[in-house]
């Protein structure tokens, strides 16, 4: 990273059994990816509530990622469903807020996916790179 280039604020809300266990698992393999991303663990991404989405923007995330189990691996049967569900409808508000949609990103990485894991977070801070600064960060100057 060189002095002065802006880095991208990005939250990811992972599911304990499926997205944290992969992102750990990149940890203890020493799988490099960028420090970009902080990370929020809920049991599972059923639990994401829109307005932890709206939040974080409005917190001055410049990009979300929710990741969770693969279909049919939820710990609680439909939790990923309903997640999907929503980001879906998310994006679509975001889009009406002025927010570009692919700023919120839904991932599925299992316990066995560091790899995987590393390169959603590559990918997720290169896009969010690619936009800049959030809309909403740039009204807030
Ligand atoms: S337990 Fe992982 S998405 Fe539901």
């Amino acid at each position: 990273m060189a002095e002065g280039e802006w880095q991208p604020k990005i939250l990811a809300i992972i599911c304990n059994w499926c997205s944290y266990a992969g992102a750990d698992l990149a940890g203890s393999a020493r799988i490099q990816y960028p420090p970009d991303v902080r990370a929020i663990r809920v049991m599972c991404t059923g639990r994401v509530d829109p307005l932890f989405i709206m939040k974080a923007f409005a917190d001055g995330a410049d990009g979300v990622l929710v990741s969770g189990c693969h279909f049919g691996d939820c710990h609680y049967i439909a939790g990923n469903y309903k997640c999907a569900k929503r980001m879906f409808l998310m994006k679509s508000v975001l889009k009406d807020l002025g927010i570009e949609d692919n700023r919120l990103r839904m991932t599925f990485v299992s316990a066995s996916e560091g790899a995987k894991w590393a390169k959603v977070i590559e990918d997720v801070v290169k896009t969010v790179k690619d936009l800049g600064p959030s809309p909403l960060n740039q009204l807030q100057q």
